[in-house]
């Protein structure tokens, strides 16, 4: 992956589902409304994008996997080059993995998770759009995912509720990566 920027600082990638809210998310962390490029027609982001922040990190935004309207060849590529990525890329401190607050879990996120855990890929999930809800509702659904992953899982990893359009969730989402940084090593 000679394309990337060298792995010399650390790094926090953003993954999940086309239009769930991964560039939406990157701007609202970086207070930068165009940073990230965002769309309501899914498919949006087709590149792997590195941010720096403060000169000192790196944010990237990933395509979305599973959208069934991108050509099965673009898929299977994006899949590659998502999955060669979270294996190889040294300096990926934690992996983001962002889900849609209002679903039940979708097959390709738990198969996903499992992909994670076999390769020992430190990961988060984060739920978004969770101002499309009502509390009641967001507990429910939190609820039935819970019960869905620890079927397969011992525990949870850490879980974050974010909202892009109210900014909520943004200063636990950045403290977590600023509890992150000091364990990177050159
Ligand atoms: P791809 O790049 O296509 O994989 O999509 P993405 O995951 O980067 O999603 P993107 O950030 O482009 O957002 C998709 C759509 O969801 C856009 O219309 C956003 O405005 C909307 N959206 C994203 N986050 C939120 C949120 O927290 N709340 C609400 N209400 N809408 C959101
Ligand atoms: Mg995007």
């Amino acid at each position: 992956m000679s394309e990337l920027p060298a792995p010399d600082r650390p790094e926090y990638a953003f993954v999940g589902r086309s239009n769930v809210g991964k560039s939406s998310l990157i701007n609202t962390l970086t207070n930068k409304k165009k940073l990230a490029k965002t769309s309501a027609t899914p498919g949006k982001t087709q590149l792997m994008n590195h941010f720096l922040i403060d000169e000192t990190w790196y944010l990237v935004d990933l395509p979305g996997y599973g959208y069934a309207k991108t050509s099965k060849h673009q898929r299977t590529g994006f899949q590659r080059m998502i999955t060669r990525y979270v294996l190889e890329r040294e300096n990926l401190m934690n992996l983001f993995v962002l889900v849609d607050s209002r679903h039940g879990p979708q097959p390709i996120d738990l198969e996903f998770f499992e992909f994670l855990g076999m390769n020992g890929v430190p990961f988060s999930i984060i739920f978004t759009k969770i101002d499309k809800l009502k509390e009641e509702e967001l507990a429910d659904n939190l609820a039935a995912y819970k019960k869905e992953m620890l079927k397969a899982w011992e525990e949870m990893p850490p879980v974050f509720l974010t909202s892009s359009s109210d900014r909520r969730g943004k200063d636990e989402v950045m403290a977590y990566i600023h509890g992150i940084h000091p364990m990177f090593e050159r």
